[in-house]
């Protein structure tokens, strides 16, 4: 297959693990036949540097005529504490995933076998995690009207969702539990929220066309609770955008580490594949980052492609260095191990497939 690839860096540690996740995926179309091109282009607090824009019009560009896009990291400390910022590196990405129409966010939260001790969470509690969050992604109060008063004292978000916002991420998520566990969760805060109310309805209308997908509800304070409480029980969690942000966080903690997280946005012409995690300013350039969950996003946009058994030479791959202990310093391994060494290991693991498949 030929794919063309946009490679988004973006700040902090976005770029060494990008480039893991390239070596990985040169690994894929050498072992498997492949051809990907790869074209780069600045976004965030990178390209306001260099362009004063964090999402120049080139970069746009390119990411429209690509067939999928790599992204690395997003956010710069110099700006968040400066509350009278014009421009902010986070507009790159938001605009991008508004303007590429990428309204589904899927995030799969797993528990490795082999990481059960890494997560401060009790080992019978989270043994046999494996959910996933459909986030939505281009609406909400991310997105809504944003005021401040003249005398900079009074500030509003607007949080607005549409039917047809609310039902097409819906319909990809009963499809999902329809594939899986065949059980969907939505969570809102519809004992407060006009807006909640509004997914309650609309999803419950959606879920009468799934009669096979057991649809239940839960309040975002209550499903917090409940995510780190009885992982388990979850198989599909659909949610709105903000509450989708602060729970795949939460439920990063089950895995292990943040550093272990991939995410696809898809929309109906494009996709976009990042971590989770943000740009991690503390280990830019000191080869500590965990490049994990940059490369299973990349194995996530073979999938996206139907490139299965592709993609599970990149997840098998990533197994065996979890098993070995051929990890980052965040998964406090006896032995520790740079970005670097832990890319090169995955990727030449995805090469001696034979190898790989035998351990
Ligand atoms: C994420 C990030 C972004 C978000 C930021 C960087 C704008 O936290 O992808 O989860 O809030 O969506
Ligand atoms: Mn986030």
């Amino acid at each position: 297959m030929n794919l063309k690839i946009a490679l988004l860096p973006g700040d902090g540690i976005g770029p060494e693990v990008l480039a893991q996740a390239v070596k990985c995926l040169q690994a894929v179309e050498e072992t498997f036949n492949h051809t990907f091109a790869y074209k780069e282009a600045p976004v965030g607090a990178i390209a306001i540097d260099k362009k004063g824009t964090p999402l120049p019009e080139s970069t746009l560009k390119l990411c429209h005529e690509a067939d999928a896009i790599l992204f690395g990291a997003i956010g710069d400390p110099k700006y968040d504490n400066d509350p009278d910022a014009k421009v902010r590196p986070e507009q790159g990405l938001l605009q991008l995933r508004k303007e590429l129409g990428l309204f589904a966010n899927i995030r799969p939260v797993l528990s490795h076998p082999t990481l059960l001790n890494k997560s401060p969470l009790k080992k019978e509690i989270i043994s046999g995690t494996d959910f996933v969050i459909y986030r939505e992604l281009t609406g909400g109060i991310y997105f809504g009207e944003k005021k401040l008063n003249e005398a900079g004292t009074v500030a509003s978000d607007l949080c607005e969702y549409s039917e047809e916002e609310i039902s097409r991420v819906a319909h990809l998520a009963f499809k999902a539990a329809k594939g899986r566990k065949k059980k969907l969760t939505l969570v809102d805060k519809a004992n407060v929220l006009e807006s909640s109310r509004l997914w309650r309805k609309v999803v419950t209308r959606i879920g009468e066309s799934y009669p096979e997908v057991a649809l239940d509800y839960l309040f975002v304070d209550n499903a917090a609770m409940q995510i780190i409480l009885n992982p388990t029980q979850f198989d599909v969690i659909l949610t709105e955008n903000m509450f989708g942000d602060i729970l795949s966080d939460e439920g990063s903690v089950i895995s292990g580490s943040i550093g272990l997280l991939a995410s696809a946005s898809v929309g109906d012409e494009n996709a976009l594949f990042e971590p989770i995690h943000g740009s991690y300013p503390q280990a830019k350039g000191k080869d500590i980052a965990n490049p994990i969950a940059s490369i299973l996003s990349a194995a996530m946009l073979l999938e996206h492609f139907g490139l299965h058994e592709e993609a599970m030479a990149v997840k098998k791959a990533v197994d065996k260095s979890l098993k070995k202990g051929m990890v980052t310093p965040d998964l406090k391994s006896k032995s520790q191990y740079g970005t670097n060494q832990v890319g090169d290991f995955i990727a030449h693991n995805i090469v001696d497939i034979e190898d790989n498949f035998n351990m």
